[in-house]
């Protein structure tokens, strides 16, 4: 169990309803700070995303345990008109719904497949990305294949994230060779916080020069 310990002072003075919002971070919020900032700083007016997991479920839990990534992209997409984003997963239906619901489909494709099948196949097609977002399996060994695809998919400058990317969760799984690798190696990252209602996920930000 976390603390929150930012926000300590203060909430005895708030009800539940007021504390919500302050202690929730979903995936949106770090996209919409993210992504243009990352255009910001490369110039970039246009972006080619390539989200590997994509949203499963519209309703309210999973907003908050999941983060709903795949509107945020198309949202933010929207804005930049000639950008694109391309899906992958297993089940994408209800992603394609939800893009297609808000009018945002025209410039989202999706893939039914395997992660690191359909990434292999990107790559021989030689396609690349700007950015490149990994939320597929829960399973440390599958997101590092996942990576190291992304590596060759990534345009430079690039943007690789990553969610749930902790080292120390008793069942969130995927930093769990990629992270330790990455320190290994000497990778300059971050992780950023987003706190679900049940705990605190770390998300992989890291620019490919
Ligand atoms: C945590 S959810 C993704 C949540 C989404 N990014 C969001 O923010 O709403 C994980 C997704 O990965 C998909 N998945 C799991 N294993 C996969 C695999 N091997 N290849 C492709 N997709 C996979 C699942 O079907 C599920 O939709």
């Amino acid at each position: 169990m976390h603390t929150f310990g930012r926000f300590a002072d203060h909430v005895s003075l708030l009800s539940g309803a007021e504390l919500y919002p302050l202690l929730v971070t979903t995936i949106g919020e770090i996209i919409y700070e993210e992504l243009p900032a990352f255009m910001e700083r490369t110039g970039k007016k246009t972006l080619r995303v390539l989200e590997v997991g994509v949203l499963r479920n519209l309703d309210d839990d999973h907003l908050k345990g999941d983060g709903h990534s795949t509107l945020a992209f198309a949202r933010l997409l929207n804005e930049h008109p000639g950008s694109k984003y391309v899906g992958i997963d297993l089940e994408p239906h209800e992603a394609r719904r939800a893009v297609d619901s808000e009018g945002l489909g025209d410039f989202c494709d999706f893939y039914a497949g395997d992660s690191v099948a359909t990434m292999e196949e990107l790559k021989i097609d030689g396609e690349k990305f700007d950015v490149i977002y990994l939320d597929a399996d829960n399973d440390g060994a599958a997101t590092m294949r996942e990576y190291l695809l992304a590596l060759d998919l990534i345009e430079h400058p690039g943007l690789i994230m990553g969610d749930d990317m902790n080292t120390d969760h008793r069942e969130v799984r995927k930093g769990r060779v990629l992270i330790p690798f990455l320190r290994e190696d000497g990778a300059t990252f971050k992780l950023r916080k987003r706190h679900t209602p049940w705990d605190t996920r770390d998300i992989l930000v890291q620019e490919i020069s």
